[in-house]
């Protein structure tokens, strides 16, 4: 067993204000409430060490209250040095007696540190948002992969580098893509970061969003979920895309689209969410009008090309938190945000608890999974077994109180026979 009060956290006397804010985010998570009282009375991780390198955060506190609710013996770091929430870490440690090593502000070492620390305890079952743990498990710990039944990962971006990971035979365990569920993707990916991007350039700037003209970049789920998101509240929106699907989709969606070249003449504010490197180069900063704001809310801080500004800055000052004003060589001033990481964690709280709810059940419900079936499975990246999807769908309705229709027996028998036509 652990022992209680492990970990690595800013402030232990924050762990009440954490314990208040944990149970506010639970009102709105019924799902994993439902849950909780199952895993209690079932167990279905117990004797397993589950180890999460997740966003620190309300929602991802009340998902590691379940598993250990559900038998296993968690222990928890941060996928992002700016994401930690630092009352919530400090309420996981101090009275949910759940080992947490996370702290806001972290440099790099520490970031890495504190995912050595949740290795150490030798997990059977690792969660991952981004891929962070799972890659620095393979490179340098990889020891640890014998005890190792399988794993989940949250986020497009950790999906993306598994997959090449499994295409190559790097991956050496079976993991869950949580991201691939549609109850995953469709609410929290487009209404959570959609919310939530907006939320945190409001705390950071707050501007005044209509009749801005917003430039976002990227239109799968998150930036869809953006640019409808700036849309109701009045921006005039652009989309840039690279996928002529997905731009045909966005002008179909009524939106303005055009190379970001073009763009960034009239941009307000341009907002990332590819996945993809220095998709905001240094040479659309040099070409963007006075006043300019950029934020990025992909999961890593590489999408704003940072190295490129600091060539064409000649003065820089932080005018308010998360907010860096650059003076550039041509005599514009622009304006980056929360140094270029995903602004909706590093400026706000997240996706809200709401659509986290289905997110997480999905983590929950493969982690059982896991359990049970993950010695059968090969090193791969799977979908999210349709009947977990499914069910976490049914019990959000059911928690929103909204009933749905069924098949007429009829109906079934249309739909499996192949002869009746016109
Ligand atoms: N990713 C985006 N929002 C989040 C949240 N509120 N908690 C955990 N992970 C997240």
């Amino acid at each position: 067993m652990t022992t209680s009060k492990e970990g690595a956290i800013k402030d232990p006397s924050l762990s009440e204000k954490g314990q208040l804010r944990i149970e506010w985010a639970a009102r709105e998570m019924p799902v994993l409430n439902i849950l909780k009282e199952r895993f209690e009375k079932e167990l279905p991780l117990a004797g397993l060490r589950i180890s999460g390198c997740l966003h620190i955060t309300t929602e991802t506190a009340n998902l590691a209250i379940l598993l250990k609710a559900g038998g296993a013996e968690v222990a928890m770091c941060a996928s992002n040095p700016l994401s930690t929430q630092d009352d919530v870490a400090a309420a996981l440690v101090e009275h949910f007696e759940i080992p947490t090593y996370a702290i806001n502000g972290e440099d790099t070492q520490s970031y890495y540190d504190h995912i050595h620390k949740v290795l150490d305890r030798k997990p059977h079952i690792t969660l991952d948002d981004g891929a962070d743990l799972v890659s620095t498990l393979h490179k340098e710990r990889n020891e640890l992969l014998k005890n190792i039944i399988g794993g989940t990962e949250e986020t497009t971006t950790g999906v993306i580098r598994l997959n090449s990971m499994a295409q190559t035979g790097a991956l050496k365990y079976p993991i869950i893509a949580v991201n691939e569920a549609d109850t995953k993707h469709l609410f929290d990916n487009r209404y959570g970061t959609g919310q939530s991007t907006l939320d945190g350039i409001t705390r950071a700037t707050n501007v005044l969003w209509a009749g801005k003209k917003v430039v976002v970049i990227g239109y799968g789920w998150c930036g869809r979920g953006v640019a409808s998101r700036a849309k109701g509240m009045g921006s005039q929106v652009i989309v840039t895309e690279i996928d002529a699907v997905r731009a045909l989709e966005a002008a179909m969606d009524g939106f303005q689209v055009m190379p970001l070249s073009e763009a960034i003449i009239d941009g307000d504010i341009f907002i990332s969410v590819t996945g993809n490197a220095h998709v905001i180069d240094g040479i659309h900063m040099a070409g963007m009008k006075n006043g300019a704001i950029i934020a990025n809310s992909g999961h890593f801080n590489v999408e704003i090309n940072l190295e490129k500004l600091q060539l064409i800055t000649t003065s820089q000052r932080t005018v308010r938190p998360l907010v860096e004003e650059h003076m550039l060589n041509n005599g514009r001033t622009i304006y980056v945000l929360g140094e270029g990481r995903l602004i909706n964690l590093a400026a706000a709280e997240g996706h809200p608890s709401n659509v986290m709810d289905m997110s997480f059940a999905n983590q929950a419900l493969s982690a059982e999974y896991i359990a049970k079936e993950g010695k059968n499975l090969e090193p791969n990246v799977y979908v999210v077994p349709k009947d977990i999807d499914q069910s976490v769908g049914r019990l959000k309705l059911d928690s929103m109180g909204i009933k749905i229709d069924q098949l007429t027996l009829e109906q079934e028998k249309y739909l499996s026979s192949w002869e009746v036509g016109t």
